[in-house]
């Protein structure tokens, strides 16, 4: 990308007058900050790269995002070397991560960035992880800022851009996909291909591979992953980890620190924070719309409804991941069989106890949902789960299947379950609609075919909510 967009000018980044709550927040990290600003001696504490990091090799940025004008200052290159210096401890992240678990996110983002200075950059959507720029703006360091143009952002969200730009007083490093690609996918497959045949091929061009030059110039980034966005592929995302998918400026797996300082915040105190700094939202978000993405796979949520449902709606709840985060959903492609070739999923049956093991729950065989499917009429209603013991979104849903369980017992509507992986996989997904596990389905009363229950919302209530609208 062009470097006239790209210069920073990190130390012109002068904090806004602070508020009540900033100096609060702020002073609570006073004891790191005062031991370790960006021009003081090394830190304290010496943190280092997941694995020894080899000198950066020349020109090995390529169309990586390019640093900012202020890195060429000669503090910042004095800093930088005594970084490495730092860095070339090993340091081991998954402890790292349990001891910032209750951290704020201002103290993970002000470590975030004391460790790494410029060779870190927030990733921004332009949509409320515009709270990681807040953050890092209220470090009082310099900070750094990219975004992936897809080309199919909203007109308000590239307004966004501008507004945050003007309003942090930065220049946000801009991605974009190789033109060569982009002109090959459409010419071929039309503007709307991804309603056809799925989302990722338009995403690997649009996003993912223009995100993974991007990282190939960092050593670390910041994300706004947080656990409460999809319980099924975020539940489980740390703080900080070395990244298990993308590659950092020196080269292989482990070259790349990956920082998701809100993993543990929930969205509404997301909202909270951005309300009370005064920060600028996208105006998409008082239409509707909560996780925002490119706009033609971007839609308004109605109220109760996940904020992940807006997103590829027309996909399996399996799907709605681009790309960006693989490593944190690296499980999934066993859990949906997505590359399981019967063999690995028979194996990993045998080793993992089974699930859903309650006397409420009916175990029913193949000749047992063979049967119920059969029925023209049943004497009572059925609810039945398609799963796989092995699958970590169906031992995510187990506590609540069993309660709703509980609670319709007596109540004339069964409560199923069929283990639908290895050799049996083939007949759920020709027969009953397997997509991803688990699949979740309502067998009417007066009706043969099975309704196939379509929300990510697992808990009690939604699954609830879903029997007594068809009961
Ligand atoms: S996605 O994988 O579904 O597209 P999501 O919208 O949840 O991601 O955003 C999670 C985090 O990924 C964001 O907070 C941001 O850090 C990063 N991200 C997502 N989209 C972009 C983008 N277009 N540019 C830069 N970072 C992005
Ligand atoms: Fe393409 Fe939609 Fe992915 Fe954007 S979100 S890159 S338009 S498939």
């Amino acid at each position: 990308m062009a470097s006239a967009t790209a210069s920073i000018s990190a130390t012109s980044i002068v904090p806004r007058d602070l508020k009540a709550v900033q100096i609060a927040a702020v002073r609570h990290l006073e004891p790191s900050i005062s031991t370790s600003t960006a021009s003081n001696a090394p830190s304290r504490r010496r943190w280092a790269a997941a694995r020894p990091l080899r000198a950066v090799e020349p020109g090995r940025r390529g169309e990586a995002v390019a640093a900012p004008a202020a890195a060429a200052a000669a503090g910042a290159v004095v800093e930088g070397e005594k970084r490495r210096e730092e860095v070339d401890e090993v340091v081991d992240y998954e402890k790292l991560a349990a001891e910032l678990e209750n951290a704020s996110p201002l103290e993970i983002i002000d470590k975030a960035l004391e460790r790494f200075g410029n060779d870190i950059a927030i990733a921004f959507s332009g949509a409320e992880d515009v709270a990681l720029i807040e953050y890092a703006h209220l470090t009082g360091r310099p900070f750094r800022v990219f975004s992936l143009d897809t080309g199919r952002l909203n007109p308000e969200t590239y307004r966004f851009f501008d507004e945050v730009e003007k309003h942090y007083g930065i220049r946000i490093e801009y991605m974009f996909p190789d033109a060569v690609e982009v002109q090959a996918l459409v010419r071929s497959k039309g503007l709307f291909s991804f309603y056809e045949d799925g989302h990722q091929e338009c995403c690997r061009v649009r996003k993912v591979r223009p995100l993974r030059r991007a990282l190939s110039g960092l050593k670390a980034w910041i994300t706004g992953q947080r656990k409460d966005q999809s319980p099924g592929t975020r539940a489980h995302i740390p703080v900080v980890q070395v990244d298990p998918s993308f590659e950092g400026m020196d080269g292989g797996i482990g070259s790349l620190v990956k920082w998701n300082p809100v993993a543990n915040v929930e969205g509404k105190d997301i909202w909270n924070f951005l309300r009370t700094m005064e920060v600028p939202v996208n105006s998409l978000h008082s239409q509707g719309y909560v996780s925002i993405g490119c706009e033609p796979c971007t839609r308004p949520v109605l109220p109760g409804q996940h904020e992940r449902e807006g997103r590829w709606w027309w996909e399996d709840a399996k799907a709605k991941e681009c790309g960006l985060h693989k490593g944190n959903i690296a499980q999934e492609a066993d859990m949906l069989g997505t590359n399981a070739n019967g063999a690995t999923a028979i194996s990993s049956v045998n080793g993992t106890p089974d699930i859903f093991e309650t006397e409420a729950i009916i175990n029913l065989s193949r000749p047992g949902i063979e049967n119920l499917l059969r029925l023209e009429s049943r004497a009572d209603p059925w609810i039945v789960v398609l799963y796989a013991p092995w699958c970590q979104f169906c031992q995510g849903m187990e506590a609540s299947y069993m309660e709703l369980a509980e609670k319709l017992s007596g109540s004339g509507v069964k409560v199923g379950k069929f283990q639908a992986d290895g050799e049996q996989k083939p007949f759920a997904q020709e027969e009953l609609q397997l997509g991803s596990f688990p699949t979740i389905l309502f067998f009417p009363t007066h009706s043969s075919r099975p309704i196939k229950y379509p929300s990510e919302r697992r808990d009690v209530d939604s699954l609830l909510a879903f029997v007594n609208a068809l009961r």
